[in-house]
C-alpha cells in the first residue's frame, strides 16, 4: 500500500481510546494515528500517547498538516463538534464521525460541504445502531432495492431497561443506572429515554432507504418514561414484550414516509421481542430481497469503535462516500402522514364499581374502536381504581385518539391512560 493516511481524533472517551489502542495495534493497515486532542490530556486512558501529537485545541486537527483523515468523536449537537466537522470538509479532509445528533440537526449544511464534486468522504457507520454495519448494508447491500419498510430497536439503553424490567424485575430508575454504569447512555440520559437518540439515528436511515432529507420535526416521537412494571407484566400475559421501536414507513396513499419512534407491544415470536439488553436490530423490508434483519451490539465503547474502525479502513483504502449521495436540498421532503391503522394496548385505570368496565367498552364502542382481548387486574385493599387492559382490534389512529378523549373526561376512569400500538410483524 502507498503513503499511510495520518489519522486526527478528537475525543479520546471510551470509543476513542479503543479506536486509538487498534489503530496503535496496527488493526487497519494503511492508517496511523499521528495527532489526537482532548480535555484532559494527562489522563490515564490505557493507552500510550507518547508518540502522537497532542493538539489542545481540536479545531487545529482540520488545517494540521500531519493529519490527512479526521475522527470527531467529542459528540454534542453543535459546538466543537460541527465546527470541526465544517472545518475539516471545507479543507478537502475526509472525516469519520459518530455523532448522530449533529447530522440530525445539521444534514443540510454537512451534506453541501461533503456532495460536492469530487465529494469529501463523511463516513458515520458508528452513529446508527453501533457495531451493526446497518449503513453499509442500507446503502451498498441493498443498493437497487425498493425499501418499504424501516423498523428496529435504535436505542441500546431503553432496549437495557426495558429487559432488565422484564427479566430482573428492576425498576426504571435501577435499570437506567445500571446502563449508565456500563456505558450504553448518553452524557444526557435524557436523550435515550424520551426516543430523543434514535429519532436521530432514524432519520439518518430514512435519508438513506427512502431518500428524504431528515427532518427532526417530522419524527412522532414517545419515549419510555411512562412505561411502568404493570405494562411489562400486562405485556407478558399477552406473549409479549414492550420495545422502543424506531420505525420508517413509506405510505402507499400519499407517497410520503411515516416516521416514529415509540414504545410497542411485541409478540414474542417476532424478531425483535428477541432482542435483549443493550443490543440493536434493524429489520428493513425491501422489494426484491424481502425482509433482512440485522442484530448486534448497538452501544457501549466496543460497538461504537468497531464501527468508526471499519470507516476508517473504506477511507484508508479510498472507498469514503459523500455523507449522502446528493445535498439534502435535493432530497425528497420528509412529509409526515398520517399513522398507520394498528391494534393498541390500552391500560387504564377504573373505578371498582359497578359499570365503569361497562362504560369503557362503550365508549371505545361510539368511536369503532372494537376489543380484541381483555385483562383485569384484582384489586388490592384500598384500591379505588383497578388497571384493565384492552388490546383493540386494528383501528385507526384517529379513533383511537377520539375515544382516548372521551375516556379521559369520565369520572369512573382515571385519566392515566396509556395507549401503544403493537407492531406488525409483516407489512
Ligand atoms: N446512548 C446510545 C444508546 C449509545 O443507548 O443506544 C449509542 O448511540
Amino acid at each position: 500500500m502507498s503513503e499511510k493516511k495520518r489519522i486526527g481524533i478528537a475525543g479520546l472517551g471510551t470509543v476513542g481510546a479503543q479506536v486509538v489502542a487498534r489503530l496503535l495495534a496496527g488493526a487497519v493497515p494503511g492508517a496511523v494515528v499521528t495527532a489526537v486532542s482532548a480535555r484532559d490530556a494527562k489522563r490515564d486512558r490505557g493507552v500510550d500517547l507518547s508518540a502522537q501529537r497532542f493538539v489542545a485545541n481540536p479545531l487545529d486537527l482540520a488545517a494540521a498538516e500531519d493529519v490527512d483523515v479526521v475522527v470527531e468523536l467529542m459528540g454534542g449537537e453543535g459546538g466543537a463538534a460541527l465546527e470541526l466537522v465544517q472545518a475539516a470538509l471545507r479543507a478537502g479532509k475526509p472525516v469519520v464521525t459518530a455523532n448522530k445528533a449533529m447530522l440530525a440537526a445539521h444534514a443540510e449544511g454537512l451534506s453541501d460541504l461533503s456532495c460536492v464534486s469530487p465529494p469529501v468522504p463523511l463516513a458515520f457507520e458508528a452513529a446508527v445502531a453501533g457495531g451493526i454495519p446497518v449503513i453499509k448494508a442500507l446503502r451498498e447491500g441493498m443498493a437497487g432495492n425498493e425499501i418499504s419498510r424501516l423498523s428496529g430497536i435504535l436505542n441500546g439503553t431503553c432496549n437495557y431497561i426495558l429487559s432488565r424490567m422484564e427479566v430482573a424485575k428492576l425498576s426504571f430508575e435501577e435499570a437506567l443506572k445500571e446502563a449508565q454504569e456500563k456505558g450504553f447512555a448518553e452524557a444526557d440520559p435524557f436523550l435515550d429515554v424520551s426516543g430523543t437518540d434514535a429519532g436521530q439515528k432514524l432519520v439518518i436511515l430514512s435519508a438513506l432507504g427512502f431518500g428524504v432529507a431528515p427532518n427532526m420535526a417530522h419524527v412522532s416521537i414517545t419515549g419510555i418514561e411512562q412505561i411502568a412494571a404493570q405494562d411489562i407484566s400486562f405485556a407478558a400475559s399477552f406473549d409479549s414484550v414492550i420495545r422502543l421501536v424506531a420505525m420508517a414507513e413509506r405510505r402507499a396513499e400519499t407517497g410520503g414516509v411515516f416516521h416514529q419512534v415509540m414504545p410497542m407491544l411485541v409478540k414474542k415470536p417476532a424478531s425483535l421481542a428477541q432482542v435483549g439488553n443493550e443490543l440493536n436490530a434493524l429489520k428493513i423490508e425491501a422489494e426484491p430481497v424481502g425482509s433482512i434483519f440485522l442484530q448486534g451490539p448497538g452501544a457501549g465503547g466496543g460497538a461504537t469503535a468497531s464501527a468508526v474502525l471499519a470507516d476508517i479502513s473504506d477511507i484508508v483504502q479510498g472507498f469514503g462516500r459523500a455523507l449522502f449521495s446528493k445535498p439534502t436540498s435535493a432530497m425528497k421532503e420528509s412529509a409526515s402522514p398520517k399513522p398507520p391503522a394498528s391494534e393498541y394496548y390500552l391500560r387504564l385505570a377504573l373505578a371498582d364499581k359497578p359499570g365503569s368496565m361497562a362504560k369503557a367498552t362503550q365508549i371505545l364502542a361510539e368511536n369503532g374502536v372494537s376489543i380484541e382481548e381483555v385483562v383485569q387486574r384484582s384489586s388490592q385493599a384500598g384500591d379505588r381504581f383497578l388497571p384493565v387492559v384492552f388490546i383493540t382490534h386494528h383501528c385507526e389512529n384517529s379513533a383511537l385518539r377520539a375515544a382516548l378523549e372521551a375516556l379521559q373526561s369520565q369520572q369512573d376512569i382515571c385519566n392515566e391512560v396509556l395507549a401503544l400500538p403493537v407492531f406488525a410483524e409483516e407489512m
